[in-house]
């Protein structure tokens, strides 16, 4: 037996296998169920308790090697069979990887803001959640003013008067915290996302974005206001659209005014997008009211200031044709393919 073993044991010392189908007849000659260590296990038991004692050691170190052996090539093997497979056409194309597109808020957002920076106006950012003074009272927003009700805003805690913590319904708030927080002159715009309490509907989201702007100096007038606002829209719609202003109200501003422009759809000459009048409101704006400078520690007497704010998905709604809000946060790529990125 002995002998037996110290035969075998050289040969699979010296076993080597190139193929698969090698390393099977190894398996099947040492390790099958008629194979070899199976046959000297069989001997073993016939043998007397003296040589059971030597063989019984030097049998599993046997079948020991015989594993070995067998795990190391098929480890070899199996890796091998990957890299130097026979049926993978090395000439074929790769597979290619989508590039994703910009959403299209995010497309016309960038667009305002780069028209707005060549202006001078720098970008401010602020937190979504917000306190009463910051997105109200700051403001001047009476007491008992309807946008305060529950159907408007998102409270997240309500508390006494200045300590209402809510979600902000625009970014005028932003702009509360810059004055706060500098010295004039400003000249900034606010983009970001703001929550109202509204059903969802094709007209209307209880989330949308805004871009608002503030501008705060010596002697800033209305006139001012009017020439940034035509600026933007000519560079933003193309030369030649016509803007009007219609006087409007809003706490913080004085005189407020609503801007429409020349339907971008129909030109002006009347279709279902401007309710075939020919004009579509983008935006409001105003002069700061002094209110609001005291309130934010600016002399009103020395400053004046003009503010205006648009809804993001309005001004795309124009520029792409989209007729139904729900699309923008519904993330269909067959939506939002449709809008070509530029490559960064
Ligand atoms: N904050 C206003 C809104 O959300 C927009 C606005 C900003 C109007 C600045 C006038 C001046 O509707």
């Amino acid at each position: 037996m002995q002998e037996q073993i110290d035969k075998y044991t050289s040969e699979i010392k010296a076993f080597t296998a190139a193929k698969a189908e090698e390393l099977e007849a190894f398996r099947i000659k040492y390790l099958g169920t008629k194979g070899i260590i199976k046959d000297l296990f069989d001997q073993f038991k016939t043998v007397g308790p003296e040589e059971k004692r030597t063989f019984g050691k030097v049998l599993n170190q046997f079948k020991q090697l015989a594993e070995e052996k067998y795990n190391e090539f098929k480890e070899s093997l199996d890796s091998g069979v990957k890299s130097h497979d026979s049926s993978q056409d090395l000439t074929l194309p790769g597979d290619g990887f989508e590039v994703g597109s910009r959403h299209p808020l995010s497309l016309v957002r960038n667009e305002i803001i780069d028209i707005f920076k060549r202006l001078g106006f720098v970008v401010a950012e602020g937190p979504e959640i917000e306190d009463d003074w910051h997105n109200f009272s700051a403001l001047n927003f009476p007491e008992e003013h309807p946008a305060r009700d529950m159907q408007d805003t998102f409270f997240v805690r309500k508390g006494e008067g200045n300590d209402d913590i809510a979600l902000r319904t625009h970014t005028s708030s932003v702009q509360v915290r810059m004055m706060e927080s500098g010295k004039p002159p400003f000249r900034a715009i606010m983009p970001g996302r703001v929550y109202r309490n509204e059903a969802i509907s094709a007209r209307a989201h209880c989330f949308f974005h805004q871009v608002e702007g503030l501008y705060v100096d010596e002697n800033v007038s209305f006139s001012d206001l009017k020439q940034t606002l035509y600026h933007f829209v000519q560079e933003l719609y193309g030369e030649g659209t016509k803007v009007r202003f219609r006087p409007s109200y809003f706490p913080f501003t004085e005189p407020s005014a609503e801007m429409d422009i020349s339907c971008t759809i129909c030109k002006g000459s009347g279709c279902n997008m401007c309710k075939y009048s020919g004009w579509v409101e983008i935006l409001g704006c105003g002069m700061v009211d002094p209110n609001v400078l005291e309130n934010c520690g600016i002399d009103s007497k020395k400053y004046t200031g003009f503010a205006f704010g648009m809804g993001i998905e309005r001004i795309t709604n124009l520029k792409y044709v989209i007729r139904d809000l729900r699309l923008f946060s519904e993330n269909d790529v067959r939506f939002l393919k449709q809008f070509q990125t530029e490559i960064i």
